[in-house]
């Protein structure tokens, strides 16, 4: 088997934490992208000295993009991640994020289209599903081949919030969070459990309640904790875990914003954004969407996250109208 070529677009905390982790776990080439000037080179250099003591032999290379000659390096990646933008300070909700970072998806997607139009690209720029959005407007990729970070990284913490609850290990912990990347996502308690055992037997509707809210807000526990920036290292392995079942083609499930339309747009009453519902992972990129069953209550959560989602695509609309 060939060794993968995986590039990182945006080497700020995000990427490069990523970078390394796709390092330590050998999975591939890492080309690390980036328009600030020796950055990309510098930490992809950093990382690439650290092989003797990890033991790896991934090539980690880094390359500053202005001048565009640099997105060459781009070809023959079989994925592409997407972490440039800003990034949240306290107080700003990810959506305040969008119109800066949408005009960057519109130099990063046009060079993604140009050198690298057959990789599976995972958007993880914030808001991370409208983003995804965007991406498949300006690269015209095939909607299947683009996923959005969400669902891995929420429900990283919803089940860590869970394990500290319970004092229980962690890995027995199988819950998940569907839905939009913001405010309005669903952490799905009746489908969530400890080794099997529903965890509303578990804990108290005030616990859950308290862990839920906790899920929610956790991106900006840290933005309020940092100060400075958002979250890095739970992002950083959320996205290894897609990465790794891409080029593993492992077929992981993991909720991750999709791309909706058919049956699927049908079931979840959404049709042609993306959002975040559970989905098998491989080579091909999203390889299955799971139609979950809502209860009366959990249609009303999941309508309410759908309509933000669609807001703010109509936002970018509005920005890539005649420019694409
Ligand atoms: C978070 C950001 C990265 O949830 O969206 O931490």
């Amino acid at each position: 088997m060939s060794r993968s070529k995986i590039s990182v677009i945006g080497a700020g905390n995000v990427g490069a934490t990523l970078a390394q982790f796709l390092a330590i776990r050998e999975l591939g080439d890492v080309y690390l992208f980036d328009v600030v000037q020796g950055v990309p080179e510098g930490k992809a250099l950093d990382i690439q000295e650290g092989a003797p003591h990890w033991g790896y032999d991934s090539n980690v290379v880094g390359f500053t993009t202005p001048g565009q000659e640099a997105y060459k390096n781009l070809e023959g990646s079989d994925v592409v991640v997407v972490t440039a933008g800003l990034a949240r300070k306290p107080g700003m909700s990810r959506d305040d994020l969008l119109g800066k970072n949408v005009e960057i998806m519109l130099d990063v997607g046009r060079n993604i289209k140009k050198y690298a139009p057959d990789a599976v690209i995972v958007v993880v720029s914030n808001p991370a599903d409208i983003m995804a959005y965007a991406i498949q407007k300006i690269t015209g990729a095939r909607p299947e081949r683009i996923m959005g970070l969400g669902g891995s990284l929420d429900s990283a913490r919803f089940r860590t919030f869970i394990a500290k609850e319970l004092n229980v290990s962690v890995e027995d912990v199988n819950a998940f969070v569907i839905g939009g990347h913001g405010d309005d996502m669903v952490p799905f308690i009746r489908y969530s459990s400890v080794a099997g055992i529903p965890i509303t037997s578990l804990l108290s509707k005030e616990k859950i309640d308290a862990i839920v809210k906790r899920t929610r807000f956790g991106g900006g526990e840290i933005v309020d904790l940092l100060k400075t920036g958002s979250a890095y290292y739970a992002p950083g392995v959320s996205i290894l875990a897609m990465v790794e079942s891409i080029v593993q083609d492992k077929k992981r499930v993991i909720p991750c914003a999709a791309y909706l339309s058919g049956k699927h747009a049908e079931h979840y009453g959404a049709s042609g954004i993306f959002i975040g519902v559970p989905i098998k992972i491989g080579k091909e990129g999203v390889e299955e969407i799971y139609d979950i069953d809502f209860t009366q209550e959990e249609r009303e959560l999941w309508n309410k996250t759908v309509q933000s989602v669609k807001n703010n695509c109509q936002k970018v609309d509005s920005f890539l109208s005649g420019k694409l």
